[in-house]
């Protein structure tokens, strides 16, 4: 939710900005704007929309010209998107970008008015302005502190004091930071695909530490003030991962990277032929101890803990049940000592899954993370992790995150059934082998399926409303598959377990409405099948995403478009399955027009509640 970016150094100041945020413009784009210090101080220009608006009004009326200034992109919290919500907040003396929510905001903006402030915008963000100019004592790092203090909720800020023309303060609680350092120049960004244009090196700012920006490097205070040393990191994540590299969106490029994120991700987990994740903290007695488990998670990341559900009880049988983050963290969930939660998050940042996993260790149970952004604060925190190896995911479907996701929970499940000795070893080395083929699967449906997903897709530009169905992992695919439309195309969809249709749903179903069933698994394929059957009879326009095993035993007619995916072993079928779900959802939201990689309303990353 939002991304902040800051910049002191010899280049133009806006230049930089602008570039750093349209590599944050993933986390919202209601409104952006910088501030810079200019030849007439602090001079900001900031907008309503994309982040191209304020390109266009800059090339207009002129861009600030300077060396040191912040920026922001917004995915709007309190206040509607409008010029004057736009960030960079200013009071007389201090100008501040933000991501997060100040939750004591009404509080804190009464204070302010009973000391005679006004304010120009209903945001929570200008509250926090005009409280660091109303404390301001002439230092900076006082100053910061001690609004620290008062403040409740989620930040990351990036500030500049009208008095310090040469420097940028950064700080951050909850909401993501980091500090990035080059020669003669050093700057700030919600997360590192923003900085990597210009360097790979960078600090992760804890909670409540404060960073000093200027040209020569960058210094760090803890909440007492006091300096502390910090480890300097390096990217292991180059430009072009982080580029559309000649795609005309980073959906499709991310979907087509799938093969590669799933082999750097499972390859260096095996050892000899079986899971190995002593790296990542579990060792064949620790997993021995667990008796039951519980994935939380939110969205796509909850869907690939679903899948891991069915094959961890069906492979390992340890039962196992998944949350919502959202939901897990207020219904005092019955977890503690001897329960193993796993928390799956493409961020690391989603506020819902670090609280959850919070109350997960408070309540004594042990905690997996399986996480993509390195260093994130669910990363930090978890007891166990393990890092789905995706690379920069820019686009705000989630898609090779996902897979990588699925990729792990399949290593962890084998590994869990070892571990409970209810797979032979032979039959888990059968497994990961398996497992280790899925890339050249991936990549095989890419090639196969892409373009009758396209044309399946032109079917449904019309369509106001669908439905995906299915059984077993293929019902806990479908409800990937739905979201994925809805969310870059904008079409209703809802996922059924497909023998649920007839108690209620089955009701929606009139001439030409589109049914997509996914059927993979042969030991449900008949059952689908006649779910099929009932949907066509009362005129559903059927789209079926089917194994080939599945294709033979279909009767012509029953399904108007059949999307075949490649046989794998059944178990991993959802790996290659899902892709022609994925696609069959970018080519929609292009043909309707849509964004994918920006849909409406959506954000990256969900660091608010
Ligand atoms: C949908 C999507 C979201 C995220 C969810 C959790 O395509 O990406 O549903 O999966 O917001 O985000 P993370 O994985 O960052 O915790």
């Amino acid at each position: 939710m939002c991304g902040i970016v800051g910049y002191v150094g010899p280049k133009d100041c806006s230049d930089v900005l602008v570039s750093a945020l349209t590599k944050l413009e993933y986390r919202g784009y209601d409104s952006a704007g910088i501030a810079v210090f200019g030849k007439n101080g602090i001079e900001t220009v900031k907008t309503k929309g994309k982040l191209k608006n304020l390109v266009d009004k800059m090339a207009v009326e002129g861009k600030p010209e300077g060396h040191v200034g912040i920026g922001h992109t917004r995915w709007a919290t309190h206040g509607e998107p409008s010029d004057v919500n736009s960030h960079p907040h200013s009071g007389a003396r201090v100008t501040i970008v933000h991501n997060g929510i100040i939750e004591n905001y009404i509080e804190l903006k009464e204070f302010l008015t009973s000391k005679g402030r006004t304010f120009l915008s209903d945001t929570d963000t200008e509250v926090v302005a005009q409280l660091l100019d109303y404390k301001y004592n002439g230092n900076p790092l006082e100053t910061i502190d001690s609004v620290m203090a008062e403040l409740k909720g989620s930040f990351a800020l990036g500030i500049m004091f009208k008095d310090f023309p040469d420097r940028i303060f950064a700080v951050r609680r909850e909401s993501p930071l980091i500090v990035g350092v080059a020669d003669g120049e050093t700057f700030i960004a919600s997360d590192v695909p923003a900085i990597l244009k210009y360097t790979k090196n960078y600090y992760l700012l804890d909670h409540d530490e404060i960073a000093t920006l200027t040209a020569d490097g960058v210094s760090f205070v803890d909440e007492h003030l006091d300096p502390i040393e910090k480890e300097l990191k390096v990217a292991d994540w180059d430009m072009e991962a982080a580029e559309k590299g000649g795609y005309p969106h980073f959906m499709i490029k991310e979907i087509k990277e799938q093969p590669e994120a799933i082999r750097t991700t499972v390859a260096p987990r095996v050892r000899a032929g079986l899971p190995c994740l002593e790296e990542c903290g579990i060792t064949l007695e620790k997993l021995r101890e667990f008796k039951s488990i519980s994935v939380v998670a939110c969205g796509t990341a909850m869907h690939a803990g679903l899948v891991g559900k069915y094959i961890i009880e069906s492979i390992a049988r340890v039962p196992v049940t998944v949350d919502i983050a959202s939901e897990f963290r207020y219904r005092n969930p019955i977890v503690g000592e001897g329960d193993l939660v796993i928390i799956i998050s493409q961020s690391g940042e989603t506020a819902d899954s670090l609280a959850a996993m919070r109350l997960a260790k408070q309540k004594g149970a042990t905690t997996l993370a399986i996480v993509n952004a390195k260093g994130s604060s669910i990363a930090r925190e978890a007891d166990m992790l393990i890092y789905t190896l995706a690379g920069p995911e820019i686009s705000v479907a989630s898609t090779k995150a996902y897979i990588t996701q699925l990729s792990v929970m399949y290593l962890f499940a084998f590994e869990l059934a070892l571990a409970k000795e209810t797979v032979s070893e032979a039959e888990c080395k059968r497994l990961v082998s398996a497992l280790l083929k899925m890339p050249e699967a991936v990549k095989y449906v890419i090639e196969t399926t892409e373009e009758k997903c396209k044309y399946v897709a032109t079917k449904l530009i019309t369509t106001d409303s669908l439905l995906y169905i299915g059984r077993g992992l293929d019902y806990a695919l479908s409800m990937e598959g739905s979201l994925k439309l809805k969310e870059v195309s904008y079409i209703h969809s809802e996922s059924y377990a497909a023998g649920e249709l007839k108690h209620g749903t089955i009701s929606l179903i009139e001439d030409g409405m589109p049914v997509i069933s996914v059927a993979t698994q042969s030991d449900l394929i008949a059952k689908t099948i006649s779910n099929i059957v009932e949907v066509k009879s009362r005129g559903a326009m059927n789209i079926l995403v089917c194994s080939e095993a599945c294709a033979r035993t279909l009767e012509d007619g029953i399904a108007d478009y059949v999307i075949k995916v490649p046989q794998t072993d059944e178990l991993l079928m959802p790996i290659s399955a899902v892709v022609p779900l994925q696609i069959l959802a970018y080519y929609t939201a292009v043909n309707k027009g849509n964004d994918p990689d920006k849909p409406r309303n959506l954000a990256k990353s969900v660091t608010v509640e």
